[in-house]
């Protein structure tokens, strides 16, 4: 298997697609894919689904206005697809539908070959997902996709898949919110060695500082995530609470929240590579700082401390 040197930092593309985040202007889901190249985020993680390919022909125009050498890495998604009529998602790992998808991310992307094809969501027939595994080691042979992964994939399941070929990459959602893949998946991560890229760490912006009660009132109707229940009673107050502990914690560290939070996920053993949305320039020059930000283990305490305080969230509390 070819090696894909990600960063530490990837751009997630979600709300590029414009559909289940309200309203998304496309010169600002371009600049903000610019300005995370020339901070130094090499990969781009994004779906197919995401606004039924919006997101990745944005992302194909993005990469059109940089030259070969400024390219980021694009790492995509199938499996999870619109009905048009109803405008619902429905899932589909059969052979034929994922080598259509391949087919059309590929022209959306203006790429020759995908860098990482992911398994966006399981089905609950395992064998149709072990064969739509070994579709995706056939399009890798067949060169439309350098290395394979998975999405959201429990340990039973992942432990069916690797048995058949090894997996590059595999993905799952980690915030200080949503900690229970420290449970499971990233012992079994880091056990084999495999690379685990996780998403979400501001918790779809709920971590990342500006996020109020007014705030939440106000989004709009075509906005999914009111719908969370992380963004419902009693957790929405307990996060509230939870983001008033750790802002002069993050202050003190010369940091922002929102690193704080990127960095508390890259403190998790296992962890290689940690997926954030933004949705302008200004977002990711917010986040960028994460990089750099090691927390040592005082402050992952002080953080666990805050955690069982305030409630906030479920899973393990402290990276070790
Ligand atoms: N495999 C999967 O099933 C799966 C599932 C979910 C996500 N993902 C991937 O992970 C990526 C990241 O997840 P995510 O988009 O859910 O959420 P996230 O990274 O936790 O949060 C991103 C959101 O936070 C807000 N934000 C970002 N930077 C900010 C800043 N500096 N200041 C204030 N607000 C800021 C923005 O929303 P607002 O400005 O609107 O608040 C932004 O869209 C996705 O784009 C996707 O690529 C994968």
């Amino acid at each position: 298997v070819e090696e894909l040197p990600l960063s530490r930092v990837g751009l997630g593309a979600w709300a590029f697609g414009g559909v289940g985040w309200g309203p998304q202007d496309d010169r600002d889901s371009i600049a903000a894919i610019h300005r995370a190249v020339e901070l130094g985020v090499n990969w781009i993680d994004t779906a197919a689904v995401y606004g039924n390919g919006h997101a990745e022909r944005i992302i194909g125009a993005a990469l059109a206005d940089l030259s070969p050498s400024e390219r980021p890495l694009v790492c995509t998604k199938a499996g999870v697809l619109v009905d048009t009529t109803s405008g619902h998602t429905y899932r589909d790992l059969t052979p034929q539908s994922l080598r259509g998808e391949c087919e059309a991310s590929l022209t959306r992307l203006g790429l020759e070959r995908i860098d990482l094809y992911q398994l966006h969501w399981p089905v609950n027939d395992s064998g149709i997902v072990e064969q739509a595994w070994e579709t995706l080691g056939e399009l890798q042979r067949e060169g439309k996709i350098r290395q394979a992964g998975v999405g959201n994939f429990d340990v039973s399941l992942l432990d069916r898949c690797a048995a058949r070929r090894s997996i590059d990459a595999v993905q799952v959602p980690l915030s200080l919110l949503s900690r229970d893949a420290a449970r499971a998946v990233l012992p079994w991560t880091t056990a084999r060695g495999t690379r685990a890229l996780v998403y979400s760490p501001l918790e779809s912006g709920l971590l990342a500082g500006g996020f109020t009660p007014q705030r939440l009132r106000s989004l709009p109707e075509s906005d999914w995530r009111p719908r969370r229940p992380q963004f419902q009673q009693p957790q929405f107050n307990r996060t509230m609470e939870l983001v008033r502990r750790l802002a002069p914690l993050a202050a003190d560290l010369g940091a922002s929240l929102t690193q704080l939070a990127i960095a508390w996920t890259l403190a998790w053993p296992g962890v290689s590579g940690v997926i954030v949305g933004a949705r302008s320039a200004e977002q990711v020059d917010c986040w960028a700082g994460a990089f750099g930000l090691t927390l040592d283990d005082s402050v992952l305490r002080e953080i666990e401390s805050a955690l069982l305080e305030t409630g906030a969230g479920k899973g393990p509390t402290r990276p070790q």
